[in-house]
């Protein structure tokens, strides 16, 4: 007797279905308001330490669904993985966010582009073990960063409001960072295949610096690369299921939908609901609730809440929050999110 493999209600709706119960994962599920991640992440030297050991990378990626309701399990790493494997080394000071040595021109040709995907080895191998220890109805959600934003860390050495030093250099170097943006892409296209192959079910991709940009650079450094990197997976792997979250992309959120060719669309919760049920019938969405409303908690979270589930019943949704889950979020309080999504 063969048995029928069983649904996953996530994967589902990113393949543009409605399941029976509406699926649910929470950006940023596996980190620091988790207190066994805590724990574990105390007896690590090093953040990046933990991203490249298969066995406690899998133990924290599994950590959330252990306590929670969830759909999904993300694969735990970091989108600075990439800029790490090329050769520009990362480091995350406690407390102060991720630091690499700005890249220059020079830098960039320099970046060791042959040996990047060996380096991610570990990453997915992690993948593999995830897959392995996951129950059949749960989606595994691989990710990288979309090239913009990680070669904003890159320009820059660290993260920003403005992401003033990458803008000025695409600006003024137009043909090196053509270049960088070329490697993202290539390297980001065999990384994303690699993470299906080994058993991703869906893959996301974190554009979360798509503020900022005018519709030119928006166009180029937004919506083209990530267009590539769709288009490289998938003649690789035919209707790979993809999820585009480009945060702020405000005005040009229907054009990153329509020419990417993400399966869903990513919102962040600065996107009003009204603005995303005008996009053409059909677009998948997910999210959107603020991560500070999770934190808050009670009756104005539930407001919210089933706003966000009503607005888009009549399309495919996966309910997220508008982007990742902060340190100070109060279990109870996803606990009691999860159960308003379920209905209860
Ligand atoms: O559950 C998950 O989503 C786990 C995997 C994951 C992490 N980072 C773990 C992490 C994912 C998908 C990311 C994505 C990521 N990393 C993004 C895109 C998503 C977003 O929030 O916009 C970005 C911009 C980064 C870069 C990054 N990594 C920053 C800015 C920081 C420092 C700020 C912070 O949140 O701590 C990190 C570190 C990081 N990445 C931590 C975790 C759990 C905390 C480090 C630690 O535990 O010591």
């Amino acid at each position: 007797m063969t048995a029928s493999p069983v649904a996953k209600p996530l994967l589902e709706a990113v393949l543009g279905r409605r399941p029976e119960k509406l699926p649910i994962w929470i950006m940023r599920q596996a980190g620091r308001y988790l207190p066994e991640y805590r724990a574990l992440r105390a007896e690590v030297g090093s953040f990046l330490e933990l991203c490249y050991t298969p066995d406690l990378a899998t133990e924290v990626s599994l950590q959330p669904l252990r306590r929670f309701d969830l759909d999904a399990a993300i694969l735990f790493s970091d989108i600075l993985v990439v800029p790490d494997a090329l050769g520009q080394k990362v480091r995350f000071e406690t407390g102060e966010g991720p630091r690499l040595d700005p890249l220059t021109a020079d830098g960039i040709a320099q970046l060791e582009t042959a040996m990047a995907l060996e380096r991610l080895g570990p990453v997915i191998e992690t993948v593999r073990r995830i897959k392995a220890a996951l129950a059949p109805d749960k989606t595994l959600i691989g990710f990288c960063g979309s090239p913009w934003t990680v070669a904003s860390y890159m320009l820059a050495g660290e993260g920003s409001t403005d992401q003033a030093v990458a803008r000025l250099f695409a600006l003024t170097q137009p043909a090196a960072f053509a270049r960088l943006i070329d490697v993202l892409v290539e390297t980001s296209t065999a990384y994303l295949v690699a993470q299906l192959r080994a058993g991703a079910d869906v893959v996301q991709l974190f554009e979360s610096w798509a503020l900022n940009l005018d519709e030119v650079a928006f166009q180029n450094w937004v919506i083209e690369p990530n267009r590539r990197i769709v288009e490289g997976v998938r003649q690789a792997i035919a209707e790979a299921p993809i999820i585009g979250f480009p945060r702020g992309a405000a005005g040009n959120l229907a054009a990153y939908a329509a020419m990417t060719g993400v399966n869903v669309l990513g919102l962040d919760f600065a996107t009003p609901l009204r603005v995303a049920r005008a996009l053409p019938a059909g677009v998948g969405v997910q999210g959107n609730l603020d991560p500070l409303r999770l934190v808050a908690g009670g009756e104005q979270m539930e407001v919210r809440a089933r706003e966000i589930v009503r607005a888009f019943a009549d399309r495919p949704h996966i309910f997220n929050l508008g982007h990742g889950i902060v340190p100070q979020t109060p279990i109870a309080h996803l606990e009691r999110l999860i159960d308003v999504v379920r209905g209860s």
